[in-house]
């Protein structure tokens, strides 16, 4: 993290019907982003899609109107800059990711996109002459304030997440060209129809002397919060994570074969998935869920020949995650010996466990804590669920918020967030940008 030196409080003073205002207007937000869906009734935005494109111009017009500059990175991230006194200073990144799973909630990524715009427009204060009409203003630290929005975390397009946040941490790999998505088109195609130039994806890539961190605020995706009925908590670290596409070959057959002659690749891929569920289970912090299962060749009178299914592997350690594959794997051999099959795995996607950095888990958490009653420790979590932040923290320390998310349901159209926690998350956000200003270096 470059020399950032001492210049400003700790607090920042945030009248309470500023704070209210924000809170409604990042609700507000998030249903109208909703509404940039490929499904019309339903939220799907995916990478370098028309939505994502519509969902970026009109960020950007977000973006302007609290006096940030706004620009499309070579990956597609949406980047808002709002600059220090020193043009040339480090920037904090703030953000999250725009694009979403099929059938989404609306506040994965978005709300934590807009809750960054938010905390700018709380923070922002007027160059020596401008004014504080949404003129010029600045940032009023020693870093500038960046909000990212990112193209691709989920993966949903081409199986492999992360795809934005890797570009900007430098670590882009050109075989990702190749990846197709459900109608074939390869991601080189679809960056190219977008407007993008795959061969300056490079210069997506930010330096680690350009910046001093970045700060995710996120739904929790989980219960314990509200389980708790605690509204906030500081992330410790983010789950690593493997996902496997997994092929199982038996025989087709005709559906009037007796049992005896039958090798039912889809029976054989039920048992993979109940062997996945047991093993995770008779673990510690370990969860794997198997979210597409494909019989083929899929008609009903005939005995499936071949199965495909997802196998989506996190856990708080790598080791137990790579244990927990391992159990798996010994399970589909027994089945597949057992049933006269054979199964075959193509990994897709890995990350590594991230531990979020020290200093910013200490601003997040000294920015909850001074909310909470009493001497209250404030709530901190691991994150089952996998995030930017898991890629960004290869070029720069990551910090995570977390907000209570009712039922810890997500990745459906009933995530919820109550504008109560989004209210106190703002002055959260804004507290940790404060205290990291003023943190020694
Ligand atoms: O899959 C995840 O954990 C994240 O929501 N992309
Ligand atoms: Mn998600
Ligand atoms: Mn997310």
């Amino acid at each position: 993290m470059p020399e950032v030196h001492r210049r400003t409080a700790t607090r920042v003073a945030l009248a309470p019907e500023q704070v209210a205002a924000a809170a409604a207007r990042v609700m507000a937000r998030c249903d109208e982003l909703a509404r940039l869906t490929a499904v019309p009734g339903t939220v799907e935005r995916v990478h370098l899609s028309p939505e994502h494109a519509r969902a970026n111009r009109v960020v950007a017009g977000w973006m302007a109107e609290v006096g940030m500059t706004a620009r499309q990175d070579a990956a597609g991230n949406l980047v808002g800059r709002l600059d220090a006194d020193d043009p040339q200073a480090p920037a904090l990144l703030l953000g999250s990711h725009l694009d979403t799973v099929p059938d989404a909630g609306r506040y994965d990524g978005a709300l934590g996109v807009l809750m960054a715009l938010e905390a700018v427009r709380l923070l922002r204060v007027p160059t020596d002459d401008g004014g504080d009409d949404g003129g010029s203003v600045r940032s009023p630290f020693p870093f500038a304030l960046e909000v990212v929005a990112f193209s691709d975390e989920e993966g949903t397009r081409f199986g492999r997440a992360l795809l934005g946040s890797s570009a900007l941490a430098g670590s882009w790999d050109p075989r990702w060209w190749d990846l197709t998505d459900a109608a074939g088109t390869t991601l080189r195609d679809a960056a190219t129809a977008f407007g993008l130039d795959p061969d300056r994806v490079g210069e997506a890539a930010r330096r680690p002397e350009e910046l001093v961190g970045y700060l995710e605020a996120h739904i929790e995706q989980g219960p314990e919060l509200d389980r708790r009925g605690r509204a906030l908590a500081v992330v410790t670290s983010i789950a690593s994570a493997r996902r496997f596409q997994v092929v199982v070959e038996g025989r087709a057959r005709h559906a009037g074969t007796p049992y005896d002659l039958r090798h039912d690749a889809l029976l054989g891929a039920g048992e993979a998935a109940l062997a996945v569920e047991r093993v995770c289970r008779e673990m510690h912090h370990v969860v794997g869920t198997v979210g597409q299962l494909q019989a083929l060749p899929g008609a009903v009178n005939v005995v499936p020949g071949e199965a495909h299914l997802s196998v989506d592997l996190r856990g708080e350690l790598d080791h137990d995650r790579d244990l927990a594959w391992r159990l798996i794997s010994a399970a589909l051999d027994e089945v597949a010996a057992r049933r006269g099959l054979r199964w075959s795995a193509g990994e897709v996607h890995v990350a590594p466990a991230v531990a979020c950095a020290p200093l910013l888990q200490d601003v997040v958490r000294a920015s909850i804590g001074a909310r909470l009653p009493g001497r209250e420790e404030p709530d901190a979590l691991w994150s089952p669920a996998g995030h930017d932040a898991m890629a960004v923290a290869r070029v720069t320390d990551v910090g995570m918020l977390f907000l209570r998310n009712p039922d810890g349901t997500s990745h459906h159209p009933d995530e919820s967030v109550a504008q109560a926690d989004v209210a106190e998350g703002l002055r959260a956000l804004v507290e940790a940008v404060a205290h990291l200003a003023a943190e020694p270096r």
